[in-house]
């Protein structure tokens, strides 16, 4: 008798793209990632360089999986400064645990169940993440959600006085505490933001990858243009967070467990919802080692957005 079964090469597995109706934002539909071979991940790899960020649903990931899937995107990174010193060790440096859950009154992670403010991954370090990418093993019913914001077009849009005060000019990004307003441990609260630590970077950055410009603002507290008095800092640097985070440039998650979200540090910030404390949410992160932020400004001068998505 015939054998009927026929097998399909892994490299013709369909993949799927829906985009987001929104500036940024597309679900990849693509079976179970640790199925996927390089062809596929090179279509998975330019869905997050035109959509910024990709949703993958569905999945079911040990950490090994996870750490695999994440080596696709770049070196992993082992977060030496995400810890606040008060979270359980972690079985894998790979992966950081997001969560609020305790174990006997012990954190099993990071960020609590606080709003966590607009920014971008580990801009407080001389090489911020390229990637980084979250997967949902156990979400609350309500609350929690996750927005992301396209700098490329934050920037595209900025008024032409704004983007004048800070061409060439560089930001100072404090290490001081994390997103959602926790010390880190080590670290001194700041009591005059031009003191305060952590590296300095272009506030427009030209992405190593795609040569498009985008808005590079780390995150609010403590930061500080440099050269400017105080007060001339905390001016524009308002007038540039209430332009870049107005809703018509954002997507809001609102997360399913067995979801995976990856986005790029370097065109995105991002923002969670705070959710109920007796709710339980935990997220598996992994990370991708970046470059030092450059500024060229004899890259492209064009629209990512148009470039990249042109319908949209
Ligand atoms: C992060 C982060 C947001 C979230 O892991 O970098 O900001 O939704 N998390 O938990
Ligand atoms: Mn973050």
């Amino acid at each position: 008798m015939q054998d009927q079964t026929t097998i399909t090469p892994s490299s013709a597995r369909s993949i799927q793209i829906v985009p987001a109706q929104v500036p940024l934002g597309a679900e990849v539909r693509c079976g179970d990632v640790p199925a996927l071979d390089e062809t596929a991940f090179r279509e998975v790899y330019r869905a997050i360089l035109d959509h910024l960020v990709i949703l993958i649903r569905g999945q079911t990931l040990t950490d090994p999986e996870l750490i695999a899937f994440g080596r696709h995107f770049g070196q992993l990174d082992f977060a030496p400064l995400a810890r606040t010193g008060k979270e359980k060790a972690r079985p894998h440096p790979e992966i950081i645990v997001v969560s609020n859950v305790l174990d006997n009154g012990v954190p099993i992670g990071v960020l609590r169940d606080a709003e966590v403010v607009w920014h971008s991954d580990n801009s407080y370090r001389e090489k911020p993440l390229s990637y980084s990418a979250l997967y949902a093993l156990e979400v609350p019913a309500t609350g929690g959600d996750t927005g992301f914001a396209n700098m490329y077009l934050a920037l595209e849009t900025l008024p032409a006085d704004l983007r004048h005060r800070v061409e060439g000019r560089t930001l100072k990004h404090d290490m001081t505490y994390n997103s959602a307003g926790d010390l880190r441990a080590g670290f001194t609260p700041v009591a005059d933001v031009r003191d305060a630590p952590g590296p300095s970077h272009p506030i427009i950055r030209t992405h190593p990858e795609t040569g498009y410009h985008a808005l590079y603002l780390g995150r609010r507290p403590n930061a500080y243009i440099n050269g400017l008095s105080v007060a001339e800092s905390e001016e524009i640097l308002d007038a540039l967070w209430r332009h870049a985070t107005q809703p018509r440039f954002t997507w809001h998650h609102q997360w399913r467990a067995g979801d995976i979200v990856i986005w790029d540090n370097r065109c995105v910030m991002h923002h969670r919802e705070p959710f109920d404390a007796g709710a339980r949410r935990i997220m598996h992160r992994v990370q991708c080692a970046g470059d030092v932020p450059r500024y060229d400004p004899a890259a492209k001068r064009g629209s990512h957005a148009r470039a990249a998505l042109g319908s949209r």
